[in-house]
């Protein structure tokens, strides 16, 4: 099942930064490496930190409450293997960035 939500205009989110997003009742962060954009559910999966207020680095989002990091493209966790955050799927339609909330329903 999918259902793609727009969440951003591409120009609100620069290369090199991310943002917190809400979509419909999903809180989504949202990247863009260099162009590229990646969405992680929003919330940190040690204690609920809003991981789309995190600094991006490369790839890299650290989580501004505890530090635990993530690769944006596969919510893998930096230290421990078996970590490895939601992600969802992105797409770009004209100025839009939609992201699908269901597809990890
Ligand atoms: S809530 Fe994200 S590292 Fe603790």
């Amino acid at each position: 099942m999918s259902r793609w939500v727009a969440v951003a205009r591409v120009d609100e989110v620069p290369p090199g930064e991310g943002r917190e997003v809400v979509a419909e009742d999903r809180i989504v962060a949202l990247f863009n490496v260099d162009g590229t954009f990646y969405a992680l559910d929003g919330v940190c999966p040690h204690q609920g930190g809003p991981l789309g207020q995190g600094q991006l680095c490369g790839t890299v989002v650290t989580c501004p409450w505890h530090g635990w990091q993530f690769d944006v493209r596969t919510g893998q966790h930096q230290i421990n293997p078996t970590i490895v955050h939601i992600t969802l799927p992105v797409k770009v339609e004209g100025d839009q960035v939609l992201v699908d909330i269901e597809s990890d329903a």
